[in-house]
C-alpha cells in the first residue's frame, strides 16, 4: 500500500497526458503536430532539459479555457489520490499561457475550480505556486506578478523554472522581493542542470525556503554542510533526472548518499505525464533500483510533510 505523502514538486502542465491533450485539442479546434497519442508518446525521448521544454510548451496549445485548466488539475488530483498524496503544492507557468493569449485569470481561476473541491473529493489539501520562466526577461516576471495581483489570494508562493543554465537566480531579485513583501512563500529550481552556485544564490539573493532539484549541491561540500545545518528541503525528482539525462540510470541516483549526509530530501514527480511516473511510481522505482527498505521510504514520506508549507495542525495530522 502506498504511504501517505506530500507532493512538493509538480508542474500541473506536466501532468497533461496524451489522451487528455488530444481530447482538449478536439474540444478547442487545435491541431497538434502528431497524428495520435502513440505518435506523441514516441516524441517523449529527451536528451536534456531543453528538448523536454520544447515539447512541454508546444503541447500547452490545447489549454485555452478555465474548464481546460480545471479538467487538467482534476485529472492530476484523481491520480495523485491513488498514489497516496494527501497534500500537493502545485506549480503553474502563467507566462507559458499569457504568451499564447490566455489570461492569467483564466489559468488561476480554472485551476482553483478543481483545487477547491480537492479536499472533499480526494482528501488532498492543495496550494498553488506561481513559477516565473527564467529564460524570459526579468521585466516579464515583474509584469506577470502585477497581472497576478487580483488572484494572489489563491497563490501561496512563487517559484522559478524553465531553462536554467545562463539564467541565474539573481536575475529575479526584484520580483522575489515583491513576492516576499506580499507574504508569499519562495522556492526556486536550482542545481538541476545549473551549477551549485545557483543554489547558494537562490538562498542568499532570493531568500528561498526550499530548493527544487538541488542535485548538483553534491559538487560543493561546503554548500552541502550548509543545507544540512539549515535543513533546507530539496525536492528531488528521480525519474525526471533519468529522462532528462541529469543521471544515467536510477541505480546511479545519489539519494541514499544525500540521506546519509543528513540532507532533508523529498521525492516528487516533476512532470509525470512526460517522465514515466507519478510520485508513488518514483518511490517504487527508487526502492527497486537502490534497494530502499520500508523505514527509508517512511523517512522520505515524513520529510515531504516536514518540508511542506502546511499549517501546524494539518502537518501534525498528516505526519
Ligand atoms: N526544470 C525546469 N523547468 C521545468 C521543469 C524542470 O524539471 N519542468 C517543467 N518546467
Ligand atoms: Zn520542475
Amino acid at each position: 500500500m502506498s504511504l501517505p505523502k506530500a507532493e512538493l514538486h509538480l508542474h500541473i502542465e506536466g501532468t497533461l497526458e496524451p489522451e487528455l491533450a488530444f481530447a482538449l485539442a478536439a474540444r478547442n479546434g487545435v491541431t497538434l503536430p502528431f497524428a495520435d497519442t502513440e505518435e506523441l508518446r514516441h516524441a517523449y525521448s529527451f536528451s536534456d532539459l531543453q528538448s523536454f521544454l520544447d515539447l512541454y510548451y508546444a503541447l500547452m496549445a490545447v489549454l485555452r479555457t478555465e474548464q481546460d485548466f480545471a479538467d487538467l488539475a482534476d485529472a492530476y488530483l484523481a491520480r495523485a489520490a491513488g498514489q497516496g498524496v494527501r497534500h500537493a503544492e502545485i506549480f503553474f507557468d502563467p507566462q507559458a499561457h499569457t504568451a499564447r493569449g490566455v489570461e492569467i485569470g483564466t489559468v488561476v481561476e480554472g485551476l482553483s475550480r478543481a483545487l477547491e473541491r480537492s479536499e472533499e473529493r480526494y482528501g488532498i489539501s492543495t496550494q498553488l505556486i506561481m513559477c516565473f520562466l527564467r529564460d524570459e526577461p526579468a521585466a516579464s516576471a515583474l509584469e506577470t506578478f502585477e497581472a497576478a495581483g487580483p488572484h494572489l489570494h489563491r497563490i501561496s508562493g512563487v517559484g522559478l523554472d524553465s531553462a536554467e543554465v545562463g539564467n541565474p537566480p539573481a536575475k529575479f531579485r526584484e520580483v522575489y522581493e515583491l513576492a516576499a513583501a506580499a507574504g508569499l512563500r519562495r522556492v526556486a529550481h536550482a542545481g538541476e542542470e545549473g551549477p551549485a552556485e545557483y543554489i547558494r544564490e537562490a538562498l542568499d539573493v532570493l531568500g528561498v525556503e526550499r530548493i527544487d532539484h538541488g542535485l548538483r549541491c553534491l559538487e560543493d561540500q561546503e554548500l552541502v554542510a550548509r543545507l544540512v545545518r539549515e535543513q533546507v528541503p530539496l525536492t528531488l525528482c528521480p525519474l525526471s533526472n533519468v529522462r532528462l539525462r541529469c543521471i544515467d540510470t536510477l541505480a546511479d541516483h545519489p539519494l541514499r548518499r544525500m540521506l546519509d549526509a543528513g540532507l532533508l530530501v523529498t521525492v516528487n514527480s516533476d512532470d509525470p505525464a512526460y517522465f514515466g511516473g507519478y510520485v508513488e511510481d518514483n518511490f517504487t522505482a527508487l526502492r527497486d533500483a537502490l534497494g530502499l527498505d520500508r523505514e527509508t521510504l517512511r523517512t522520505l514520506a515524513a520529510n515531504s510533510f516536514k518540508a511542506a508549507f502546511l499549517d501546524e495542525p494539518r502537518r501534525r495530522a498528516l505526519l
